[in-house]
Order: C-alpha cells, then structure tokens, then sequence
C-alpha cells in the first residue's frame, strides 16, 4: 500500500517568476528577494539616476575606460563583422562607446541586448536606432539566467558583453555555474568582455550605496511598490528602512530592507501573509566586489583564457576580455 501524499494546493500566482520568487523568498528564514525584481519600468529609471550620482563611481568609471581604451578592445576582438551580444544591457548607454568605437573602425556590428525590463530594451533600441544608424539592433526580452538559449548563434564572431559589474550580484557558486554555462553556448575563439568592481577602501563602497540624495533608498524599495502592483500586496514601503553593509569576509555589500516595526503583510495574489519582527530585514542585494586576481580566477575556472584587462588609474573598476577556450 503507498500512502497518499497531500500536495498544497498553491494560488496560481506562484508559478509565475514573480510570484514563485517572492513566495519563496518571504517564506524562508532571512527573508531574501532577487535582486531582478528590482527592474520594473520605475527601477531601471531609478537605476539610471544611480549611474548619475556622484557616489556611484562604477558607471562612470567603467564609461572612461570604455571611451579611452574602446579601440584597443574592439582590436582585441579583431573581425571585420562582429556579434555584440550584451547580458542585462539596461538601456545600454555605457555600451554606446563601445558601439561608437565599432563604427568608427568600420565594422559591422549587429548589437543584440538582452534584458528582462522591456521598458529599457525599448529605450536602448531607440537610441541606438537614432544615434548609431549604422548598427543593427536585435533586442531579446528574456532572463538570461533560466534561457541563455536566447543568445544568436550568426555566421560571425561573437562579444558577449557582461558589464556594469552585474556578475557581482550572484553568489560565487552561481556566478560560476552562469558563466559556464555561457561558456557551453560559445564557440571556441568567440570573447567576453566582462566588467567587475574591485575591492577598494571601505568607505568609498559604502557611500556608492548609501547616496545623499536616497535614490538607492528609493530603488531598494521600489520592490516593495512592485509587489503591490503585481501582486496585490499591502507593504508600506516607509516602514522598511534601505540598509547597505559591507560584508568584507564575504567580500560584497549586501542590501538589506530593515522592518521598523513588528508586522504583518498580506500579499492577496499568493495568499500569503509575510510577518516582519522589528529589526528583521529583507535582504535584497549582494554586490560581491573582486580583486584582479580573482576575476581572473574566475574566468579560467569557467574555461574562458584571459587575454587582455584594463582599469582605470585608481584600480577601482576592471574590464576584462576572455576567450571561450
Ligand atoms: C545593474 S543594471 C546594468 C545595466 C547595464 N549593463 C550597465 O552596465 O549599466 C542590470 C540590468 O540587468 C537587467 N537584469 C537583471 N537581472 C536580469 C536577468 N536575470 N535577466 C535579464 N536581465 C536582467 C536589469 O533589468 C537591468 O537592466
């Protein structure tokens, strides 16, 4: 005789990605959410005020090595007519010099950013559309950790380009497991050029996340005002305080929504009410920061072979180009 095993009846918003990810996430213990959530239309115009704030070095910085060294990249890259296939291009504004670069060594370039915010997918295809004619734009609205198989497979070489310091929001173990398999989907000689924040004095990290002005405050709570939306939830986004910490053994600044206040959340669409003690935090980040050594360690751990890295003068932001051995 087998016995009969109950299976939970769950409301159908849970097996959406959304939904599975906030039903799981609030339902363990720390609460976690994934830091994707964050990119509704409303994040990835927060996350463009970020790139402008003068405590968030990484865009700028990583904009001027482009700009100074996006020749000697694309040289690096070598053929005539090239993929340029970016992971989480946003709306791609950093990517432009690359792009601009491309252009002026006359190359023809078919630029395919993949993202899960169509509102910046949209934008990315306009500009680029008005600015740079000469390139071709094939967007793709996917989540590259669950379908790499988005990425196109021309009758050309590839760059993949995965920037903006964006592989340091995985956990060591995932971002390995993410850039392997990257890796599997690649041709031999096809390159990566991947873009990682350096570890660096303390208070410099902190005050990139803790800005004056609150955007990053606003953007950490922005999840909250999603879930609402999506899925019928009651969170009063006021009662969560932003918290950014560096973890220095774990090497990363974690983001953290602190509850103020004991107390209870329905989330209707999952049937779910998420209690909150004072004090207990959500935690909605990790931005895991590398020294050169490590990025490099990285990359060869996932069968890419280290070709060239630049930096800017202070070492504070690294790009690095790797061939898919
Ligand atoms: C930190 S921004 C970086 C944007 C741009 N690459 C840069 O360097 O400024 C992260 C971007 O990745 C996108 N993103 C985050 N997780 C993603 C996922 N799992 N699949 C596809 N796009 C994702 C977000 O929508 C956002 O546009």
């Amino acid at each position: 005789m087998h016995a009969l095993s109950t299976i939970p009846c769950l409301p159908e918003a849970t097996s959406t990605p959304l939904g599975a990810e906030v039903y799981r996430g609030l339902t363990r213990m720390p609460k976690r959410l994934s830091p994707w959530i964050f990119y509704d239309q409303r994040g990835s115009e927060l996350f463009e005020a970020i790139t402008e704030l003068p405590e968030y070095y990484l865009t700028r910085t990583e904009r001027a090595i482009f700009a100074e060294r996006g020749e000697e990249i694309l040289e690096a890259a070598g053929a005539p007519e090239l993929a340029m296939i970016e992971l989480g291009a946003g709306t791609a504004v950093k990517t432009d010099v690359l792009l601009e670069a491309a252009v002026r060594r006359e190359l023809a370039v078919t630029y395919y950013p993949i993202d899960i915010s169509e509102s910046a997918l949209d934008e990315a295809g306009r500009r680029i559309g008005e600015r740079l004619p000469q390139v071709a734009v094939e967007p793709r609205l996917a989540d590259y950790t669950r379908n790499l198989g988005v990425i196109p497979s021309p009758d050309c070489p590839r760059l993949v380009l995965y920037i903006g310091s964006s592989i340091g929001n995985f956990e060591p173990a995932e971002a390995a497991a993410l850039l392997r398999d990257l890796r599997r989907r690649l041709a031999p000689g096809d390159l990566l050029l991947l873009g990682v924040d350096h570890v660096k004095e303390r208070g410099t990290l902190l005050r990139a996340y803790n800005d004056a002005a609150g955007v990053t405050a606003e953007f950490n709570r922005n999840a909250l005002c999603r879930i609402n939306r999506e899925l019928d939830a009651k969170f009063r986004p006021g009662l969560f305080q932003h918290r950014a910490v560096w973890n220095e053994r774990e090497s990363r600044i974690e983001m953290h929504l602190e509850s103020l206040i004991g107390q209870e959340v329905p989330i209707r669409a999952l049937g779910l009410t998420a209690s909150f003690r004072r004090g207990e935090s959500i935690h909605t980040e990790n931005s895991y920061k590398f020294t050169p050594e490590a990025a490099a360690e990285l990359l060869k751990r996932c069968d890419f072979a280290p070709q060239a890295s630049w930096s800017d003068a202070r070492g504070w932001f690294g790009v690095y180009l790797a061939e898919a051995a």
